[in-house]
């Protein structure tokens, strides 16, 4: 795991996310869902714990795309607690534009995922996730527009959680905004009161294009927008 990204975030991915999306989209993705029978593809399905709202949502095979080997981890074993759903999902150790599946899906779900991808990778992941959905296939993920943020002197702490005696802490800190990238540095601290045991430091570029970019460039991969509630975006495969 020497060169996995995710590596010092992994034991702090349930806490913080549970905190965070996740609640949200456990109400707004499974209606999306509705009727899809062949075949999710999960593109970053990180810990797995979208890949439960979905397995819970569908009765189809479920293709979880993640290139962490920690995620993948924390993922995989998620799975083996519960036979059902370690028969039906796969778990794919390759990126959102890697992925090739045996059958044309039903839906792709791409979760806070998209700030991933660069604006030159942006328009090959369309291209390459409409070529695995079936005709009219849904590719279902989240999205706001944000306003740019500033970048920041000192880190701020974003979330604090109990783990038996010990407090368990991100913090985090905007370094550069370049367009639509942002740079950040992020702190992942495990304090024993006022001792502090662990610091992990990571330094990660996200971006953050307009809605108004991503529809351009999902019609030009030959997607249609379909209705969809706040913060989420349904696109058909034409
Ligand atoms: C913020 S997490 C979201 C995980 C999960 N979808 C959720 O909502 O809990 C982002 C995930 O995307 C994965 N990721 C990063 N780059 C990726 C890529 N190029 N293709 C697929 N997944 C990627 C990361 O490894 C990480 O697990």
């Amino acid at each position: 795991m020497l060169d996995d990204p995710c590596a010092a975030a992994v034991p702090f991915y349930d806490l913080f996310h549970e905190d965070g999306h996740v609640p949200a989209i456990r109400e707004l993705l499974p209606p999306l869902l509705a009727g899809v029978r062949r075949g999710v593809i999960e593109i970053g399905a990180g810990t797995g714990l979208i890949t439960e709202v979905i397995a819970r949502a569908t009765p189809a095979e479920i293709h979880a795309v993640e290139p962490s080997p920690g995620m993948r981890s924390v993922l995989v074993n998620r799975l083996a607690r519960d036979p059902e759903l370690q028969r039906r999902v796969t778990v794919l150790p390759c990126g959102g534009l890697e992925v090739k599946v045996d059958e044309p899906a039903g839906a792709v779900v791409m979760i806070s995922v998209l700030q991933s991808f660069t604006a030159d990778e942006r328009p090959r992941l369309w291209r390459v996730l409409a070529g695995q959905l079936e005709r009219d296939g849904r590719l279902l993920f989240n999205w706001r527009d944000r306003r740019p943020p500033a970048p920041e002197t000192e880190p701020g702490v974003m979330g604090t959680y109990q783990v038996g005696r010990h407090t368990y802490e991100v913090a985090g800190q905007v370094l550069d905004v370049t367009g639509e990238s942002v740079t950040s540095r992020f702190l992942y601290r495990v304090r024993h009161g006022e001792t502090l045991l662990s610091e992990d430091e990571v330094v990660s570029t996200a971006h953050w294009p307009p809605s108004t970019a991503v529809a351009a460039e999902l019609k030009e991969a030959g997607f249609v927008q379909d209705d969809a509630p706040d913060g989420m975006q349904v696109w058909r495969a034409a």
